[in-house]
């Protein structure tokens, strides 16, 4: 036998026992950002490097280190274009309202996104190379109320599905005229115990000090524990923003705990910073990889690419993560409506008449495609677990009526050999 290819590691396959789930997700996640007025966007999974270079930040350990990147066309004497998969969403969709002059003056532009992104970390449960998210964003609207409405949505979308408990987390990490001074004050506190800090976060002092707040490292945590915190150093504006999101969630009835400690892995954020982390714990719980769902105000980024100054407010969730929680109280999936089974070649055409009229009826049937004897094809209608049997002799062909039976009960009656008879029967 030749030697197995197996998949890039990190890259999962998505058999059928579990892709009914993630189209479930999938479905929810459509129907409730449609009835909140977001049209789909779907964009190129290969984008410029220099896109996630200037939108995500150079610093971020996504554009440092976990980006799959190559030269594209190269050729002799002459230098390609550096194209990366894409590791988010948020930067492309903006490139792409840049692009397509979606964002005119005073435009109000909601989005949302499906599809895969890609970052080369390192795997474990719930954290993969090749992710799915499903993305939704808010282009010109600078109100508290936009926030609100976002995570509304993103709550929205969550409550559907079967997850366990989740706690919505959220923080300002303030703006421009602010935030300078509280990384001036994190540093300060963070340098007196440098030495204390692991590695990565050492240089990350250096590169993005916010980070630091987000290592998972227990000897940093321990440091990270007395360092000042973000609330402090807000100015009034931000401040403000952040009061009002806060009382619009409570009038939405969202329950929420203010962590001022959420910094996020994006640069691009200002003021509202947000996450729904899992809280379920033992079997079939995502450990440490439990934010299912994170986002947060943006309003520099679209200018930062080139379009016009316009604030704007998203959020992504993880649709891997989602499906793990959901599978552990997912239901066994439906089997067929009728398995119908022929014996001999006269019923052989005669069933795959009646399956394929039935079927435009919308009627799921089944067979079994490798022939076999009555006993072996009945075994197969239990095993795929079908509610109605037909079985198709010659008896039946010659008296154009047939017994269908329901496996549930083991009830049978006598129908006609016609797709409206049996469907009626069913
Ligand atoms: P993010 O926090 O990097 O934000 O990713 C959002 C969600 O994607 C995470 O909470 C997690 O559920 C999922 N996710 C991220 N990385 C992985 C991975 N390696 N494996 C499995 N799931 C993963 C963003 O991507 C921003 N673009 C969100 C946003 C939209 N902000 C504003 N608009």
């Amino acid at each position: 036998m030749a030697d197995k290819i197996t998949a890039v590691k990190g890259m999962n396959d998505l058999l059928p026992d579990v892709t009914a789930q993630w189209r479930t997700i999938e479905e929810s996640a459509r129907d409730t950002l449609t009835h909140f007025g977001f049209g789909e966007v779907r964009t190129p999974v290969l984008e410029k490097t220099a896109l996630f270079v200037r939108g995500v930040g150079e610093a971020t350990d996504i554009v440092g280190k976990e980006m799959y990147t190559f030269e594209d066309g190269k050729a002799e004497g002459r230098a390609g274009t550096l194209v990366s998969l894409r590791p988010e969403g948020t930067a492309p969709a903006v490139r792409a309202a840049i692009e397509h002059n979606q964002l005119a003056q005073g435009a109000l532009v909601r989005w949302f996104y499906l599809g895969p992104m890609f970052r080369r970390e390192r795997q474990q449960r719930g954290r993969y190379r090749q992710f799915f998210q499903v993305g939704a964003e808010i282009y010109g609207a600078a109100t508290p109320q936009a926030d609100a409405e976002l995570i509304d949505a993103a709550h929205a979308f969550l409550s559907r599905l079967d997850l366990g408990e989740l706690t919505l987390e959220i923080n300002s990490l303030g703006d421009a005229n602010c935030r300078p001074r509280y990384v001036e004050a994190l540093i300060a506190a963070l340098k007196s115990h440098a030495a204390d800090l692991c590695a990565e976060c050492q240089r990350r002092l250096e590169t993005n000090p916010l980070r630091v707040l987000d290592c998972k490292s227990a000897q940093c945590q321990a440091v990270t524990q007395s360092v000042p915190t973000i609330d402090g150093f807000l100015c009034e504006p931000c401040r403000d923003h952040f009061d009002r999101v806060r009382s619009l969630l409570d009038a939405l009835a969202i329950p929420y705990v203010v962590n001022p400690r959420i910094v996020r892995g994006l640069d691009y954020y200002t003021r509202t910073v947000f996450e729904f982390v899992s809280r379920e714990t033992g079997e079939g719980a995502l450990g440490s990889q439990s934010t299912v769902c994170a986002g947060g105000r943006y309003d520099c980024l679209i200018e930062s690419l080139g379009g016009p100054a316009t604030p704007a407010v998203g959020f992504a969730a993880g649709l891997d993560r989602l499906a793990l929680l959901a599978a552990r109280n997912a239901k066994p999936a439906p089997g067929p409506d009728l398995f119908i089974v022929p014996m001999g070649e006269s019923a052989i055409a005669q069933a795959l008449q009646l399956a394929a009229a039935l079927r435009r009826q919308g009627i799921w049937v089944d067979q079994d495609l490798r022939g076999g004897g009555l006993k072996s094809q009945m075994r197969r209608a239990d095993k795929v677990g079908a509610r109605f049997v037909l079985v198709l002799g010659d008896s039946e062909l010659a008296s154009g009526k047939a017994s269908l039976k329901q496996m549930a009960t083991g009830e049978a009656r006598d129908v006609a050999l016609d797709p409206e008879a049996i469907a009626a029967a069913m």
